[in-house]
């Protein structure tokens, strides 16, 4: 979805700091051992030489000191990076709670009184304070792109600080495995513009727009009938349930099955009648649904801008 990896923000800077530093000095360990295994099989030793002594003094060396510097060498720079990457988060951060489900993300934003799904919008170059839990197993937050990763735990909240420094769209992921689709545990952040970001929290802030057309109006009476409320919130309309997804803005989310499929009319189609050909093991069932009763599902959900 996104393009190159980079590091697109303070924290995975550092961590890709590290990460280099950490790879140059095992490479010139390598190189150096390589140099003097070479060395040591080719080199005739001189008449007299005290082979114990020299044999004590490359255990001493090579097994002791070399080693002793080198680890301390990588606990510095460790240390420096956590110093680096530990943000607080200042009053001007934006608050972002993320529950963990198998295999979905519930994203809300407290202040404004947001629930969405499997994707997280945030403003560039403003610190994010992200409080992240769990309500099944234990699942890991993580892209890659804005560094952090931290597991996210079923009995406690574990609140962590990230920035991006560049606008675009991340891929995000589970990083801890959690069952059969930890695979298909995706998520993306979209990092935009302070007023791209208003916009956005400004759209998810409203109901769902009412059903004008007749198509739309069958669509979510189709939604009602199916029972597809008892586990869906639609604000706006009856359906308040909790265990899947908040699809009052669907239309407007990238993917669907939490980064199973791309987000077209076609695939939300084909994943309404059956979710379990794209993602095994998925709560939502299939609904075998007419083609009349399915496009004006299609059509109702497709306008939940
Ligand atoms: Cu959630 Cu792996």
């Amino acid at each position: 979805m996104s393009g190159e990896p980079i590091a697109a923000g303070p924290l995975a800077e550092e961590m890709a700091r590290l990460g280099w530093q950490m790879t140059w000095l095992g490479g010139a360990v390598f190189v150096l051992v390589v140099v003097l295994l070479v060395v040591g099989a080719f080199r005739k030793p001189k008449d007299g030489t005290d082979r114990n002594r020299i044999m004590r003094n490359w255990v001493v060396g090579g097994g002791v000191i070399l080693p002793v510097l080198l680890v301390s060498a990588v606990f510095v720079l460790t240390l420096i990076a956590m110093r680096a990457t530990s943000l607080e988060a200042s009053d001007e951060a934006v608050a972002i709670e993320v529950v963990g489900n198998q295999w979905w993300w519930e994203v809300s934003y407290p202040d404004d009184g947001i629930v969405t799904a499997n994707e997280i919008h945030l403003p560039v170059g403003r610190p994010v304070e992200l409080r992240l839990t769990s309500d099944d197993v234990i699942h890991s937050f993580w892209i890659p792109e804005l560094g952090g990763k931290i597991d996210m735990l079923p009995e406690d909240v574990n609140t962590f600080v990230i920035q991006a420094d560049e606008a675009g769209v991340f891929d995000g992921a589970c990083a801890e495995f959690c069952g059969l689709q930890h695979a298909r545990m995706r998520f993306v952040a979209v990092a935009g513009t302070d007023d791209e970001y208003r916009d956005w929290l400004e759209n998810e802030a409203t109901e769902a727009v009412e059903p004008q057309a007749e198509q739309t109006r069958r669509g979510l009476e189709v939604f009602t009938n199916q029972g597809c409320g008892d586990c869906h919130t639609i604000r706006g309309t009856d359906a308040g349930g909790q265990e899947g997804p908040d699809l009052t803005h669907v239309a407007g989310r990238r993917t669907l099955g939490a980064g199973t499929l791309e987000h077209t009319p076609e695939n939300l189609r084909e994943w309404i009648s059956d979710p379990h050909q794209f993602k095994d093991g998925v709560a939502m069932p299939a609904f075998d649904l007419s083609d009349e009763a399915m496009d004006a599902l299609v059509a109702y959900l497709e306008s939940l801008e």
